[in-house]
């Protein structure tokens, strides 16, 4: 299916935040574009917004003056939504209510011909149930762009029940000729970035409850080990309290409250207290004049191990090699032993499971790395029934290799482990329920949220298997639905067969 040509009108509906930013990215790839907004004024406002955007891009010598005159000259302003009949395809980004969504687009409908195509950049309400309330439902479809619009490439283009798969297609065209990076979703609660996302956040928030470790120390393992651009709690604090907890709420909500979505009362206490993050100066950070970030727990340096024996192959080879410890080295099945203390990567028990089942009291897990030869920090806990000196120990040793160590509470999965494990569930999840390709969804998380890499991708590099045992594990110790390993997952890792081909 091609994409629409340059020639032909797009209108937008909305010329708010990202109403404003849809129709410039409309006008920058060539279309007339006809802007129009219920509130007096606002789509000046919108206009005026553009405008200056593509000045800043003039100043810093990213367009030429001229261009940015002709994309803004294309841009005209319509006095009401049947004013946007012409267009071949019109997108809303109205406020979020099914109502008003319906009621706008229906006034387009009954004013244009057949063939238009509507699209709605609603992130939370049914592409399926808004299609209900028009007369050509199948001409309609999801087209949800990602704040700052002109600067965000993810587009997922959403098809409901009645979605005409030709007109997904050529808006998944016409998306990918404006230069955006279009995946196919299925109408279903969160879409895929919505969905997928939720454990990013709620595992951190779990970590914090339980008192694991603190918000700071969380960012840190995730960005310094985990290889994530920004921590859950600062990036929470920069999408807003408000605003991250009506999402998971509402997709806990849609999920006819599946526990597995279950919004945080960790967060839902800041958004009562009013502590909504950056844009209230409070949120787990302080954003007041002077206020510096708090450090993340690190444990003090530590006298460099004795006798280290490193059992078969461990994710630490490369570091290990790298530092110039020459350690012993004996079979195994990846454990390393540390004057006396058995080290291993965490597979979703706690230390202390680890050391029961071992008969071995002085146990240290340590946590999953993006890329361990590069990792500048690792979280470690030490088994309940371990001897004082266990910590100081493990710590030597980590500190040998470089890396900083964050002491946590002997949680299982640690951090970044059980938030991997349950990105990478969800993403199956997602797979085995239709929602979107594996393709798209590594697509759509890469571009959308900015995750370093696609949750299966990363999955099938740790190994399905593994990451099934760590789901199991986190299940068996918690009993809590979030980690209920995926069918899907579940075939693949014991079938040995692979989400990418
Ligand atoms: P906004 O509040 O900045 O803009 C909404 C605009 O719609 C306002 O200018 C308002 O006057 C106008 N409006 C309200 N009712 C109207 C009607 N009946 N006809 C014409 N215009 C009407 O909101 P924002 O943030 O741009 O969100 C719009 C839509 O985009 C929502 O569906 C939202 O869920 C979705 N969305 C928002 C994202 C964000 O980060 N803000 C990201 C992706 C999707």
């Amino acid at each position: 299916m091609s994409a629409l040509p340059a020639s032909a009108a797009v209108g937008v509906i909305g010329a708010g935040t990202m109403g404003a930013g849809i129709a410039q990215v409309a006008a920058q790839a060539g279309h007339p574009v006809l802007l129009y907004d219920a509130a007096e004024g606002a789509a000046e406002r919108g206009r005026a917004g553009i405008k200056a955007a593509l000045d800043r891009r003039v100043a810093k010598g990213r367009l030429a003056a001229a261009d940015a005159d002709a994309v803004l000259a294309r841009i005209a302003l319509a006095g009401r939504p049947e004013d946007l009949a012409p267009a071949r395809l019109v997108i809303e980004a109205v406020v979020e209510r099914l109502d008003v969504k319906q009621a706008v687009l229906g006034r387009v409908e009954a004013a244009a011909g057949d063939e238009i195509i509507l699209a709605s950049n609603t992130s939370s309400l049914s592409i399926t149930a808004i299609a209900a309330g028009l007369r050509r439902p199948r001409r309609l479809v999801g087209m949800h762009f990602f704040n700052p619009a002109p600067v965000m490439e993810l587009v997922e283009v959403v098809s409901g029940a009645a979605t005409d798969p030709g007109v997904a297609a050529t808006v998944h065209a016409t998306a990918a000729a404006w230069g955006k990076a279009p995946v196919h979703a299925r109408s279903t609660p969160g879409f895929i970035v919505n969905r997928v996302a939720r454990p990013f956040y709620a595992e951190a928030l779990r970590v914090v409850q339980e008192g694991a470790a603190d918000p700071a120390t969380v960012d840190a393992v995730m960005t310094e080990c985990g290889g994530f651009r920004m921590g859950p709690f600062a990036l929470m604090d920069l999408i807003g309290h408000d605003v991250n907890y009506a999402v998971t709420a509402s997709v806990f909500a849609a999920f006819h409250h599946d526990r597995r979505y279950a919004p945080s009362l960790v967060q839902k206490e800041l958004v009562e207290a009013g502590w909504l993050g950056r844009k209230s100066g409070r949120g787990f950070y302080s954003y007041a004049e002077g206020a510096s970030a708090p450090p993340p727990a690190t444990a003090p340096a530590a006298p460099p191990p004795g006798a280290v024996v490193v059992h078969g192959a461990t994710p630490l080879d490369e570091r290990i090699a790298a530092s110039g410890l020459a350690p012993d080295r004996a079979a195994g099945d990846g454990a390393i032993r540390v004057d006396g203390v058995l080290l291993r990567p965490s597979d979703g028990r706690m230390a202390t499971e680890v050391a029961a089942a071992q008969g071995c009291a002085d146990v240290a897990v340590y946590d999953l790395a993006l890329d361990m030869a590069g990792a500048r920090r690792i979280a470690v806990a030490v088994a309940e029934q371990s001897a004082p000196g266990t910590a100081a120990k493990a710590a030597g040793f980590f500190q040998g290799l470089g890396l900083d160590v964050s002491p946590v509470a002997d949680t299982p999965g640690l951090i970044v482990t059980r938030t991997v494990a349950a990105l990478a569930n969800e993403a199956a999840e997602a797979v085995l329920h239709g929602v979107a390709t594996p393709a798209d969804i590594d697509l759509a998380m890469t571009k959308g949220v900015n995750y370093p890499r696609g949750p299966l991708a990363w999955a099938e590099e740790i190994g399905l298997a593994k990451l099934l045992a760590v789901l199991e594990n986190l299940f068996a110790a918690t009993r809590d639905e979030r980690y209920r390993p995926s069918l899907l997952l579940r075939r693949k890792a014991l079938g040995g067969t692979r989400f990418h081909g």
